[in-house]
């Protein structure tokens, strides 16, 4: 069975001062969540004071981007070895570092690889523009992006890795996608990975969902039978509703004791 995972991407929001905030609206009763994996992702300057605070909880950190090479001269640049052993998992290929940023499949394939590496678990997103949604390319769009971040992974290296489907089209837009819609492209990365790896391996692989996801929508997606969680962004800023998001997780993946 895989444990559902409810990651908040805070993206470039809050001070040291205001993430402690945030944290400490929601860190009890979200430390009391049982069968749901948790995951804040504060910026890079907040890293080390939220994880601090979440310590001894059952609450995981997560960075939200990270350089391939370990050290060097790369200004500005923060490597997996400053974050192992800091937070446990870190998102990659978000669609706004391959926009803004220039970000390509092939260097979303070699951070994949140096976090692996590292035993940080990678939260690699994926997903369409609204072109090529309009273009009926989604699939293909998806499953070459999935091909990609996977290269030189072996079986093991797999079972370390969480997906994220997030259309770009859904992102910071209010316009989610259908659950139907999401459950299908979903089902279709499992069985990309089934088609590079085996059955097994694809059966046990995490995929959240991604895109203007809110506490009112969250049960629609997290109904759909592929669909293991969501990377939540506007709505992980706001303490209440991101805790309603992770409560309502729990209570549909049937693993949920609510303890509020
Ligand atoms: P959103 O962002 O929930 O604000 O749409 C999701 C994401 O970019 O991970």
């Amino acid at each position: 069975m895989r444990v559902p995972i409810i990651a908040g991407n805070w993206k470039m929001n809050t001070n040291i001062p205001e993430a402690l905030a945030l944290v400490d609206g929601m860190l009890s009763p979200l430390d009391g969540i049982k069968g749901v994996e948790k995951v804040l992702c504060p910026p890079f300057v907040s890293l080390q004071a939220v994880g601090d605070k979440i310590a001894g909880t059952s609450v995981r950190l997560g960075a939200q981007n990270m350089y391939f090479q370990e050290r060097g001269a790369y200004t500005g640049e923060i490597s997996p070895v400053m974050l192992a052993g800091l937070c446990h998992y870190v998102i990659l290929g978000h669609s706004e570092r391959r926009q803004h940023f220039g970000e390509t499949d092939e260097l979303v394939n070699r951070k994949v690889q140096a976090a692996v590496s590292h035993k940080l678990v990678p939260i690699i997103c994926v997903g369409e523009s609204l072109a090529q949604n309009e273009e009926g390319l989604t699939n293909s769009v998806v499953r070459l992006q999935v091909k990609a971040a996977l290269q030189g992974l072996s079986p093991d290296d797999v079972k370390n890795v969480v997906f994220a489907y997030e259309p770009i089209w859904a992102i910071g837009t209010g316009k989610a996608a259908t659950g139907q819609g999401a459950n299908a492209v979903i089902g279709l990365i499992r069985a990309t990975v089934a088609g590079l790896y085996d059955r097994q391996t694809a059966q046990g692989l995490r995929i959240q969902y991604g895109g203007s996801v809110t506490a009112t929508n969250i049960a629609e997606f997290i109904r759909q039978p592929e669909i293991d969680g969501a990377l939540v962004g506007g709505a992980s800023l706001k303490a209440e509703e991101f805790l309603r998001i992770v409560e309502q997780t729990a209570q549909i993946k049937g693993a949920g004791t609510v303890s509020r």
